[in-house]
């Protein structure tokens, strides 16, 4: 059984977001990254063994301009750990899941991470984040 990695939440203004999150709620910020090339800035927030993700546009070409636009600021995904992405994958492809283009590139830490379209997830875009750690280990 998976466990939960994340939960991705869309903001329009990361500091206001940590405004609220770091300074009003009391989440340690573990990581703030510039993700250039995906046009994102995203916090991590220390949430006991999972962690809040909130992602901001770096550029009007980043990955959630058009989440932002459409639904505004929001729950974007969840993300679960599993030890082997590729066999996660073929699990889900065999079971008729839709896997979204880019699976396997590197996520923010550096271990590989696929999306599964909402459709095939009862309307909630999941992440799977392989736990390059327990790998290793
Ligand atoms: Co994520």
């Amino acid at each position: 059984m998976p466990d939960i990695d994340h939960i991705g939440i869309c903001v329009h203004d990361l500091d206001a977001a940590l405004c609220a999150w770091r300074d009003g709620l009391g989440f340690r910020v573990a990581d703030v990254c510039d993700l250039a090339d995906r046009g994102l800035r995203v916090a991590f927030l220390d949430a006991g063994s999972s962690r809040v993700e909130l992602l901001a546009s770096s550029g009007p070409d980043s990955e959630i301009a058009g989440f932002l636009a459409r639904r505004g600021e929001g729950m974007h995904h969840v993300a679960f750990r599993v030890a082997d992405l590729d066999v996660a994958l073929a699990a889900a492809r065999s079971a008729g899941m839709m896997v979204l283009p880019g699976a396997g590139r590197p996520g923010a830490h550096g271990g590989r991470v696929a999306f599964l379209h909402p459709k095939s997830a009862n309307g909630v875009l999941l992440e799977l984040v392989e736990d390059h750690q327990a790998a290793a280990g």
